[in-house]
């Protein structure tokens, strides 16, 4: 049977409208705008447009939008003194510093640099420390967003069986965390993992984060299982003529969606999950810096 589509397109304009709420209560009840930093070193194209989309869609919901695009050549201890500005900015409550950053920058000394309360992305070590051992923290927003659409889509997650494909800081290791916080019995599979298709067919729920295009197949997976697909891949399309792209996760959809109860499509699945949570972060660091009440189920 053909496995339900996730709708993370959908399900990312319904939080975002919930977000843009919450900023004008945030103004009318205190006069208080939401402020979000953007940091982005150099002229990576794929990194340009994701910062051109942050900014763009935090104007969308009322929230004030800060860019800052810095010189490729600048030195970390002139990009230190641009974030400690940031962290002494009252009109900014969220930094964020688009990675991956040039190679002669210690991109860990930048991340623990940005004061916590502010650290919307969820990288610094004191937020990986505290979601690592359940305390109140900033979550990074890929997982998170993966998680809101799991937990729309079954409720409880309590005693699942979930295989995570991939370890990176950004997206594996904060996603095995959430799900362990969740109950579900965690799994982090990688690249140097034995048979490595015989631990996803265990998956009840498989997010796959790896980068290599439609490499889960489809018989890799559990009949009825749930895909959640982190890839965003650009890769040749030949069939659409001479030089076309097209954008592929790293699930191959054709095989799987015919094998999973539910999966997130490419694009459209995750990726818009991203910048909305990313936007309710930047609402939630607000909160907190004012002392005002939190909105309630914003995220989960
Ligand atoms: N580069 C790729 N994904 C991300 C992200 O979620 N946050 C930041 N800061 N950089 C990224």
């Amino acid at each position: 049977m053909a496995a339900k589509i996730i709708d993370g397109k959908a399900f990312a304009a319904r939080l975002r409208l919930r977000v843009g709420e919450e900023v004008a209560l945030l103004n009318s009840r205190h006069g208080t705008v939401p402020g979000l930093a953007v940091v982005l070193v150099g002229e990576d194209p794929a990194s340009r447009l994701y910062v051109r989309n942050k900014a763009k869609q935090t104007g969308e919901v009322g929230m004030a939008s800060f860019k800052h695009l810095l010189d490729k050549d600048i030195g970390q201890h002139e990009l230190l003194q641009q974030i400690e500005g940031l962290n002494r900015n009252p009109d900014v409550h969220g930094i964020l510093v688009q990675l991956p950053l040039p190679a002669h920058i210690d991109a860990n000394s930048v991340i623990n640099a940005i004061n916590p309360a502010k650290d919307v992305d969820g990288f610094h070590i004191s937020n990986v420390g505290r979601l690592g051992t359940g305390q109140e923290c900033m979550v990074p927003c890929t997982p998170l967003g993966c998680l809101m659409l799991l937990r729309d889509l079954h409720g409880n997650l309590s005693g699942k069986s979930a295989v995570v494909l991939g370890r990176s800081n950004i997206v594996g290791k904060p996603m095995a965390n959430l799900l362990l916080k969740e109950n579900c019995t965690v799994t982090v599979a990688h690249s140097r993992t034995r048979d490595l298709p015989e631990v996803c067919r265990d998956a009840d729920i498989l997010v796959a984060a790896v980068g290599r295009p439609e490499f889960v197949k489809g018989n890799w997976i559990r009949e009825g299982a749930t895909i959640i697909d982190v890839g965003i891949n650009r890769v040749a399309a030949a069939d659409l003529g001479d030089g076309e792209t097209r954008i592929v996760g790293d699930v191959d959809y054709a095989e799987c969606s015919t094998v999973a109860g539910a999966i997130t499509p490419v694009p459209g699945g995750v990726g818009p999950m991203t910048i909305a949570c990313l936007l309710a972060n930047t609402v939630t660091a607000c909160c907190r810096a004012n002392a005002f009440d939190e909105p309630k189920d914003l995220v989960v």
